[in-house]
């Protein structure tokens, strides 16, 4: 049956269908019987619209039922409805499956993005009636931060000092890490300890650190160190090295600190990790491949430490910055300058006091403002648009040939 047919019955049957029961109702009416005709009308357009097989539908529908005397509710009808009453059964039914779908990702996706917001204004609230506790005496001692020289982990060094907690600072260069020992503990009256170590060595540096770490009371560890490309590249144009590295100082050694001081913590029952991974673990982000993987690492490895260590009232946080104005993003900087990016790059100092405030109230958090709306601005979207956004920034910040491979 073609549209166009399909019409002609239909205005034929609705023309038939209107006064049949006007008819009936002159004829039935002095035997106490009622007609009642109720016509929905399908516009002409909506109708030709509709897919050939509902157009088939048997569309108009007879109820005769026998009025009981005196009985004013159950009047006998006869119903005329030309509906397409299946299309509208499966319209409604499509409707409420996407309507479901709907409410379920936006409840998923509220909860996921104001959990932290939320939970930062309960733990506030709290702290205005309970008695305040020191960083010190509610977790321990010492804050051990790795790769505490420079960039975030220094801004995070500084913060934790403010709080009066004792500080080890880890890292490379001897005179960075006691330059900034020496500016902490002249500010902020704490004691500090220095230890060098080269992450990417790998297995090595661990035993020394042992012997230092595990005699000390440590209540933080912020798990900060780690290495970016020094632009963005294809995964062959990475020297083989620097792949060794990124797995060593990203991964390895998240893993290896926690491995360590988990246990003492435990015993303590008290103590707080932050683990540092970042935004690009959001998607997978092509030509910062390496570098994002390892952070996914840093960031499942953080959320399930947390639920492991829970009923210990040991706290593990995940952090998940957005671009910080540090050596690592440096190159980002030079990449647009006529742009001024640099300009638009979140400060350390603001970013570690956002990040700071945080700390042992939220289990996640982007540590910034801006960075959790970009957060929840990529969760609103499928993966395959988060992976075609990482791909067009990190693009743009390749070199125009490419980069010469050097093992
Ligand atoms: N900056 C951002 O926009 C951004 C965004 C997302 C995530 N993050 C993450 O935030 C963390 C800190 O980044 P950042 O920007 O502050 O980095 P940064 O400015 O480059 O500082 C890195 C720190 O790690 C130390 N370090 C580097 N390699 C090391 C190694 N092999 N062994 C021991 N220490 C080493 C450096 O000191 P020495 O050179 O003296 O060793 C320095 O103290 C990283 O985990 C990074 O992935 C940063």
């Amino acid at each position: 049956m073609t549209a166009y047919m399909a019409l002609e019955a239909y205005m034929a049957l609705e023309a038939y269908m209107t006064s049949l029961p006007m008819a009936l109702q002159k004829e039935l009416s002095p035997f106490g019987f009622e007609v009642r005709c109720t016509i929905v009308k399908i516009k002409y357009m909506v109708y030709n619209l509709l897919p050939e097989f509902v157009r088939m539908i048997d569309w108009d529908d007879f109820n005769i039922q026998e009025r009981k005397k005196g009985d004013k509710h159950s009047s006998n009808y006869i119903y005329k409805s030309v509906t397409v009453r299946v299309c509208c059964t499966m319209m409604l039914f499509i409707c409420s499956v996407l309507a479901l779908i709907g409410a379920y990702c936006s409840v998923c996706w509220l909860y996921d993005n104001l959990r932290t917001p939320v939970s930062l204004i309960v733990h506030t609230l709290l702290q205005t009636i309970l008695p305040k506790r020191k960083f010190g005496a509610k977790y321990g001692e010492w804050a051990v931060i790795t790769g505490a020289s420079d960039g975030i982990g220094k801004g995070y060094a500084e913060y934790l000092a403010q709080k009066r907690m004792d500080i080890v600072l880890i890292a490379r260069n001897e005179q960075k890490l006691n330059r900034v020992a020496n500016e902490i503990s002249n500010k902020y009256s704490v004691r500090t300890k220095v230890l060098v170590a080269d992450f990417s060595e790998g297995q090595t540096v661990y035993d020394h650190l042992a012997e230092e770490l595990l005699p000390l009371d440590v209540g933080i560890l912020v798990n900060n160190v780690g290495l970016s490309y020094e632009r963005a590249m294809c995964v062959e144009e990475l020297p083989r090295k620097t792949v060794w590295d990124l797995l060593n100082v990203n991964v390895a050694s998240v893993t290896m600190l926690c491995h360590m001081l988990v246990p003492s913590m435990k015993q303590r029952g008290r103590g707080l990790i932050v683990n540092i991974s970042s935004l690009s673990a959001s998607a997978p982000a092509p030509y910062l491949t390496v570098y994002s993987a390892t952070k996914v690492f840093v960031r499942n490895f953080s959320m399930a430490l947390h639920e492991e260590l829970r009923p210990h009232h040991v706290q593990v946080q995940t952090v998940l910055p957005g671009f910080v104005q540090t050596n690592m993003t440096a190159f980002v900087a030079n990449e647009h300058k006529e742009r001024q990016v640099a300009k638009h790059l979140v400060q350390v100092e603001d970013y570690v006091r956002y990040a700071g405030f945080t700390m042992g109230k939220t289990d996640r958090t982007c540590g910034y403002w801006t960075h959790g709306l970009q957060y929840a601005g990529l969760k609103l979207v499928p993966e395959c648009i988060r992976i075609l956004v990482m791909k067009t920034i990190y693009n743009s910040l390749r070199a125009p040939h490419g980069v010469q491979k050097v093992d």
